[in-house]
């Protein structure tokens, strides 16, 4: 079956970005000139989806806003010479026919993802963490779409982090397929240094089937007391099997400050308008370091 449908979870508190995510939410914050949403949904589109749900909470607003169109900032684009710049405007509302649905409570990852039950129906989705960018030619997403196309079960996207780093992810018990394919048949979010199955971890990206929400109804709050995505794709994994895709791309964590200032600087230097004044900027503060 087709997959046309992606869900994005938006709905976390942002708490490590603090205080800038007070009143904004972390989605929105730019790399650039962009949201990292807007990011994320482009992504989605150039994967050959068509519908997307996003799960907000309350203070979100600012997400639908941006999806939506403005007619007083349309109307003062059109009467200048700043046609470009309307059509880009104009068309953030039409890259994809996009639903959203509030998580009332913050409940964890597994939590949101159960909120799209009812949109997803009896079909395989993707699902794009909402503060995961990933740029890359190829773009992630179709590259878990055509794996899932492959292999017909539960997909994930995966890298590999550091030692110090996987405690704070989850860790895949892997077996290479070929190439950056492989059969993942356990998984631990966020282990301790004794449970560490790999420096396999899930990033951002998956493809699940609609079992997945059973599953997630069954599945109790994990670490950190959030019902954990990873906990009910553990489940999967153990009983059918997943795949992990190690994708191409490189990804930036939005939910980190580290991580925005990586992006914001990467993207700007292969920015069309401010690439080349950028680079200039960067060798001159580098000299004096
Ligand atoms: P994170 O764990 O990074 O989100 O979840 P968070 O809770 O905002 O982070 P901190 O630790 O407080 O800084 C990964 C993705 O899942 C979404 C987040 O919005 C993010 O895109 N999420 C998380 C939800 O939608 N609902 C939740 O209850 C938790």
């Amino acid at each position: 079956m087709k997959i046309t449908k992606a869900v994005i979870p938006a709905a976390g508190l942002g708490t490590r970005v603090l205080p800038a995510t007070k009143s904004m939410p972390k989605e929105m914050l730019p790399i650039v000139d962009k949201p990292a949403i807007q990011y994320i949904v482009e992504e989605a589109v150039a994967s050959g989806i068509t519908d997307i749900l996003i799960i907000t909470n309350r203070g979100k607003g600012l997400i639908e806003d941006h999806f939506d169109r403005a007619p007083e900032l349309e109307a003062r684009l059109s009467s200048g010479d700043r046609q470009a710049m309307l059509e880009e405007v104009i068309g953030i509302s039409r890259l994809a026919n996009i639903y959203f649905v509030r998580q009332k409570e913050t409940r964890g990852l597994g939590h949101a993802v159960n909120c799209a039950r009812s949109f997803v129906g009896n079909e395989p989705f993707a699902v794009l963490y909402g503060d995961d960018v990933i740029i890359g030619k190829d773009p992630a997403c179709g590259q878990l779409i055509r794996a899932y196309e492959e292999f017909g079960k539960g997909i994930l996207g995966v890298k590999q982090v550091t030692p110090e780093a996987i405690t704070k992810y989850s860790s895949l018990k892997v077996e290479n397929i070929r190439d950056n394919y492989f059969h993942c048949t356990d998984m631990v979010e966020k282990p301790a240094p004794d449970q560490i199955l790999s420096l396999y971890s899930v990033l951002g990206r998956c493809v699940l089937p609609p079992e997945i929400f059973d599953i997630l109804d069954q599945t109790p709050p994990g670490a950190g007391g959030e019902i954990q995505l990873t906990d009910a794709m553990c489940a999967l994994a153990r009983s059918t099997g997943m795949v992990a895709v190690n994708f191409t791309g490189t990804r930036y964590d939005m939910g980190n400050k580290l991580g925005i200032l990586q992006a914001t600087v990467e993207v700007a230097l292969s920015h069309p308008q401010i690439g080349n004044d950028f680079r200039a900027y960067l060798k001159e503060i580098a000299g004096n370091l």
